[in-house]
């Protein structure tokens, strides 16, 4: 019988995503299909192959080929103190609820290449919280992580990060906390004591049990509305009672059926806290 809903593009990708998963276990097949098909595309238009036919042969019999189109699905763009009026926020209304803690569970879900992950070590640090913490890093995708563990970043970012931290409310000189060599600058080790980086893949891995705070800005943007409630579902199940989870300033639990499990406690800033 004929699929009267779905046209030929849209079969194809099907069948691309269900031969990723099947061969490779990665599970692309909820993600936005506009986000896929625009990277598809472009990887098409790159290998100059004539169709996803061409493109799925070549996937499926070549891993190497495969990690380059992981990359592309994966979107890493990500900075210092991104959107600072969230920082400002994190530091002025969170962490005093979180001050209360003896000991904090946080997990940075998506992290890229770490500098989400710095920012909140750093603010932590300013806040005089850092020692009772343990972070939690994670991202499905194994060469930002390796960047993220090292901390270097292109000297040429430091205006930019500088002017997010003051805009955060940091309170010490930004240029304490790295020291610039040649063409780069190395986040101070100490930041990285209590930070874990780790593989987790959203779609398919586990639960983190008891965090307090769970970060995952910018990555739920890339799913579908069926695999956003099962990442919040995974959040709910991994906060405490009464935790924090915050997404990025487009995403939202809005027309997800999470509205017994999350009130929202920044509308603007899309922050929400378990309600139990
Ligand atoms: C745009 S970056 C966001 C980085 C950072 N959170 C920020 O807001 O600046 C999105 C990240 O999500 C990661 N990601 C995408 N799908 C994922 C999944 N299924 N599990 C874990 N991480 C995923 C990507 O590898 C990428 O590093």
């Amino acid at each position: 019988m004929k699929n009267e809903e779905m046209d030929l593009i849209d079969i194809e990708v099907q069948l691309f995503l269900e031969g990723i998963y099947l061969r490779y276990g990665y599970d692309f097949r909820n993600y936005s299909r506009a986000h896929i098909k625009r990277r598809v595309n472009n990887r098409l238009g790159l290998s100059g192959l004539n169709n996803l036919s061409e493109l799925q042969h070549l996937v499926l019999t070549d891993e190497k080929f495969f990690q380059s189109i992981l990359k592309d699905f994966s979107i890493n763009v990500t900075e210092m103190f991104r959107d600072p009026e969230f920082f400002a926020f994190l530091r002025k209304d969170i962490i005093p609820v979180l001050k209360s803690y003896p000991k904090l569970n946080i997990w940075h879900a998506g992290c890229s290449t770490g500098e989400e992950v710095y920012s909140m070590a750093i603010l932590l640090k300013e806040e005089g919280l850092y020692d009772r913490c343990q972070i939690y890093a994670t991202d499905f995708n194994a060469d930002v992580l390796k960047e993220a563990k090292e901390g270097i970043y292109p000297l040429d970012v430091v205006k930019e990060y500088t002017s997010n931290f003051i805009r955060a409310g940091g309170k010490e000189s930004f240029s304490e906390y790295y020291v610039a060599k040649y063409d780069s600058i190395i986040l101070n080790h100490s930041l990285k004591a209590n930070i874990i980086f780790a593989e987790h893949n959203l779609v398919t891995d586990q639960v983190f049990n008891q965090m307090h705070l769970i970060i995952c800005r910018n990555v739920l943007i890339y799913f579908n509305n069926e695999l956003q409630s099962k990442v919040f579902d995974l959040f709910s199940n991994s906060l405490r009672p009464r935790g924090f989870m915050c997404l990025g300033t487009k995403e939202s639990i809005k027309g997800n059926d999470s509205s017994d499990t999350f009130e929202t406690y920044e509308s603007n800033l899309k922050v929400y806290r378990k309600t139990r």
